[in-house]
């Protein structure tokens, strides 16, 4: 063979793209380009796709299969090296690289032969995985290259035929890398997704690392040109359940509410919220608190309307945060139309809400900002609660009183404002409210796990899978020991539940009791609320706020 002078434009290696991935194993390139002609004297990775291939190799063995075969290994790289100095060098009479190519290949087909003879199980995987993805031309000879040697690692390692699939796509998308690297159509390769496949290694990380070295890849998830985004309308749905808990006050209330989002840039979603149902129960509590303090509960409509839109802006909001998908037994909003949609809405039911309170006295918007306040504290603690198995109740109750309670506090608030009560009573109903959001809540967290969708209108273990702490479990952990412990706080921190964790985790709240115990911590907070009526004049009228709290802790939906 004719060995041509070969040029000198080494680079170092570090210049190289695909370093990361040569760089631990550069002794062994080394090795290999040093009994190749005309190789001894490159510095590792100097050629144009040199060390990659067997970088590749050494490392697939390496790192998933059993490296025992070193020679087979070693004569692989060494046969890909040789035919890439001779690609560099430039032969380019045809029958001068035939020659070439038998000269190299010849070796390495006897090697193949015996490692045929040698483990057929898996040289067969190996081609019944090149079938399923053709190894054939127009592909690039990078392509090739990287693929071939990547079989040959399999039976050469012993690499099982399901993890040598996965190789091969990485191996594919690497060969288009080296091809194009640098060039417009390296973003094109899905080399990203193709490594999010293989069990995570120390060479997956090198390969993220040659990966993210190259410009047009660094940011593998961000399209390089936006779609234009559309601003999405939820498709219409059945009128959800109305309210049961307004009674006669209820269209007045309806209509207070339409009139808060008739108008603006979300005017269909704010429709859309309100046909959803709901129970109403701020509202109610509005109404009955203003009931309470002497005066008549259509007063309290406009700010009812106020404590409303807060909170189902609020579940807008929580529905992202917790990754619900169905509410009111309809999709969630962000299902319904996308989180950029949902969450622009939820912008703009504040908004709304602010430009609605504007009539409002001041106490009346200092509460509704409090109560936001508050809420937004509670949830972002609950996150940061989050699969923290040993939570203790206090800060379990911290949570609920921020996320859930204060909005409570502020609907009877507003309500006893609306009709001039005094300190002591806007203090007492506030306080019953928020010990009945308190019990409200708990119930809620309850539901989680024993509701039905038909009934409870969310899906059930939306908690459990979000890793969500709530009394329920909490109860149940303290009566778990051993293997039963230690799945429980798996679900909680860890696994993502599915209906056979569910069911599990049901079955273990029934068998340990834990249903009565967690309603009658929901009754106690009732019993407190009690205590706070106490506060009120002798004759306040306070059957609809009785009522209201013990509709609130049973219930089903
Ligand atoms: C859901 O509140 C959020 C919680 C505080 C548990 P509701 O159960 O009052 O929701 P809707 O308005 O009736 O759907
Ligand atoms: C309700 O908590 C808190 C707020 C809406 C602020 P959850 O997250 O338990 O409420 P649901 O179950 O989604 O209604
Ligand atoms: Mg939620
Ligand atoms: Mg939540
Ligand atoms: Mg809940």
């Amino acid at each position: 063979m004719v060995i041509h002078e070969i040029p000198r434009c080494e680079l170092e290696l570090g210049a190289r793209w695909y370093a990361p991935l040569i760089a631990p194993r550069q002794q062994a390139v080394r090795r290999v380009l040093d009994r190749l002609d005309g190789a001894e004297s490159l510095s590792v990775g100097a050629l144009p796709r040199a060390g990659l291939a067997s970088a590749w190799l050494l490392g697939v063995v390496s790192t998933y299969g059993r490296p025992r075969m070193r020679r087979a290994v070693t004569a692989g790289a060494q046969a890909a090296e040789r035919y890439n100095l001779g690609q560099f060098q430039g032969i380019l009479d045809l029958a001068e690289r035939q020659r070439a190519a038998r000269e190299q290949f010849g070796a390495l087909r006897g090697l193949g032969r015996s490692l045929l003879d040698h483990d057929r199980e898996h040289a067969l995987a190996v081609l019944h995985n090149w079938q399923a993805r053709p190894l054939e031309a127009p592909q690039p000879e990078s392509v090739l290259f990287l693929r071939a040697l990547t079989g040959w690692a399999a039976v050469a390692g012993r690499i099982p035929g399901e993890l040598h699939a996965r190789l091969d796509r990485v191996a594919d998308a690497l060969g288009w890398l080296a091809e194009a690297h640098l060039s417009e159509d390296a973003e094109e390769t899905p080399c990203f997704e193709a490594l999010a496949d293989l069990p995570h290694s120390a060479l997956v990380e090198e390969v993220e690392a040659c990966l993210s070295a190259v410009p047009a890849l660094r940011q593998p998830r961000q399209p390089r040109q936006l779609s234009r985004w559309q601003p999405r309308t939820p498709p219409s749905i059945e009128a959800g359940r109305g309210s049961t808990l307004l009674g006669e006050d209820a269209p007045a209330v309806e209509v207070a509410l339409r009139q808060i989002v008739d108008d603006g840039l979300y005017v269909d979603v704010g429709r859309w919220l309100l046909d959803r149902g709901g129970k109403r129960v701020r509202p109610a509590l509005c109404l009955a608190a203003a009931q309470a303090c002497g005066g008549p509960r259509q007063a309290a409509v406009p700010a009812a309307a106020l404590v409303e839109w807060l909170h189902q802006a609020s579940l807008v909001l929580d529905d992202v945060m917790d990754g619900s998908e169905v509410r009111r037994g309809a999709p969630t909003l962000h299902v319904a139309t996308d989180v950029g949609s949902a969450l622009g809405a939820f912008c703009w039911l504040l908004e709304r809400l602010y430009t609605a309170a504007e009539g409002q006295p001041e106490a009346v918007r200092e509460a509704l900002l409090d109560g936001a306040r508050q809420l937004i504290e509670g949830q972002y603690e609950e996150l940061c609660q989050t699969g923290v198995v040993w939570l203790d109740l206090r800060t379990y109750h911290r949570i609920l009183a921020g996320k859930t309670a204060a909005l409570f506090g502020v609907a009877a608030t507003v309500g006893a404002l609306s009709v001039g009560a005094s300190k002591r009573e806007v203090a007492a109903v506030a306080e019953f409210a928020r010990c009945v959001g308190l019990a409200f809540q708990i119930i809620d967290d309850l539901l989680d796990y024993t509701g039905s969708l038909d009934g409870f209108g969310k899906a059930p273990g939306v908690d459990l899978c979000a890793h969500k702490i709530t009394l329920p479990v909490m109860l149940l952990r303290g009566e778990l020991t051993g293997p039963d412990r230690a799945r429980l706080d798996a679900l909680l921190h860890e696994r993502v539940a599915d209906e056979a964790d569910l069911d599990w985790v049901r079955a273990q709240l029934e068998a340990h009791d834990i249903v009565p115990a967690v309603q009658a911590a929901a009754r106690a907070h009732l019993e407190r609320s009690e205590r706070a009526l106490r506060r009120l004049p002798a004759d306040a009228d306070v059957r609809a706020l009785r009522a209201l709290a013990a509709r609130c802790v049973e219930r089903s939906r």
